[in-house]
C-alpha cells in the first residue's frame, strides 16, 4: 500500500490563505508520511463583483477540486478566509455538491483539518471553524484539531493568527498584513502533525480482521425525501444503508482502540 493521499484545498480572494495552504503543503511533505496535493475551490462570484472587491488574479496553476478527486483521497486540510464569521459561499457551494458522496459514505472516517484567515484578531477565526463542523459531522469526517503545538500561539504582545482550531493568518482590514513567519511556521507544524495522524488512520491494521461483522439486523433507515440531497436521489437505499456504514464505523472504533493502546 502506498502513502495516504492528502489534499490541501483552499479558497483565497487576496492570497493570504493561499500562502498558508503552501505552508501546510510543506508540513505534509516534510513529514515524509503522505503524498500531498494542492487544490483550490472554484470561484462562484461574477467577475465584476470580484473586480469591485479588488480580488487578486486567480492562480490558474492550482487545479480546482472536484467531488471525484475528493472521494479518492485519504484526508484533507481545508482553508478559507472568513465571511462574517463563517465559511465563504465558494466553499459552501462545493460542499453542497457532495450529497452523492454523503449517500455512499465516501468520506466516512477520513480526517480533515481546517485553517483560516480573518482581517482582524477577533474577526472570527474560531467561529469560522466551529460553524463549519456540521459539514464534517454529517459526512462522518474526523475533525483533526491543531491544539497548541507552537509557543507563538501563546504570545500576547504580537498579532499571531491560528488557534487550536487550525492555522491562520490575520490579514489586516485592508489586507496589507502578509502572513508572518510565526503564522507560516504554525501552518507547517499543522501539516506535519496532520500527516502523522492521517498515516496512522490509513495504515493497514492486522487486528481489523477480528473486527465485528457489519450489523445486519434491523431495517435500513432511508433518509426522508426532505432530508435527501438532490444528488443522492439516484442512489439505491442499499448504498446508503447504515448496515454498510456500521461495518466501517466498527472498524474505525477498533483502529482507534489500537492507536491508543500503543
Ligand atoms: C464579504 C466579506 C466579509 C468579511 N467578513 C469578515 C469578518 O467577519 N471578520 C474578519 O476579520 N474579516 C472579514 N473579512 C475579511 C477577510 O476575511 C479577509 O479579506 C481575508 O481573511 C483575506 O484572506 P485571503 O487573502 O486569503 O482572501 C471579510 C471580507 C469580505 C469580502
Amino acid at each position: 500500500m502506498g502513502k495516504p493521499k492528502i489534499l490541501v484545498i483552499y479558497y483565497s480572494t487576496y492570497g493570504h490563505v493561499q500562502t498558508i495552504a503552501q505552508a501546510e503543503m510543506r508540513g505534509l511533505q516534510k513529514s515524509g508520511k503522505v503524498d500531498a496535493e494542492l487544490y483550490q475551490f472554484a470561484e462562484t462570484l461574477p467577475g465584476d463583483v470580484l473586480e469591485q472587491m479588488h480580488a487578486a488574479p486567480r492562480d490558474t496553476s492550482v487545479p480546482e477540486i472536484t467531488t471525484e478527486i475528493l472521494a479518492e483521497a485519504d484526508g484533507f486540510l481545508v482553508g478559507f478566509p472568513t465571511r462574517f464569521g463563517v465559511a465563504p459561499a465558494q466553499v459552501k457551494a462545493f460542499f453542497d455538491a457532495t450529497g452523492a458522496l454523503w449517500s455512499k459514505g465516501a468520506l466516512l472516517g477520513k480526517p480533515m483539518g481546517l485553517f483560516f484567515s480573518t482581517a482582524s484578531q477577533h474577526g472570527g477565526q474560531e467561529s469560522t471553524a466551529f460553524s463549519f463542523l456540521p459539514h464534517l459531522v454529517h459526512h462522518g469526517l474526523i475533525y483533526v484539531s491543531l491544539g497548541t503545538p507552537s509557543p507563538y500561539m501563546f504570545e500576547t504582545d504580537a498579532i499571531v493568527g491560528g488557534s487550536p482550531w487550525g492555522g491562520g493568518v490575520i490579514a489586516g482590514s485592508d489586507g496589507s498584513l502578509l502572513p508572518t513567519h510565526k503564522e507560516i511556521e504554525i501552518a507547517e507544524i499543522q501539516g506535519d502533525l496532520f500527516a502523522d495522524i492521517a498515516s496512522k488512520l490509513a495504515a493497514p491494521d492486522p487486528d481489523l480482521s477480528k473486527a465485528a461483522p457489519a450489523a445486519t439486523s434491523g431495517k435500513p433507515v432511508e433518509a426522508t425525501t426532505s432530508e435527501k440531497p438532490a444528488e443522492a436521489a439516484s442512489v439505491t437505499p442499499k448504498a446508503a444503508s447504515p448496515a454498510k456504514a456500521g461495518g466501517r464505523v466498527q472498524q474505525l472504533v477498533d483502529k482507534f482502540k489500537n492507536l491508543f493502546k500503543s
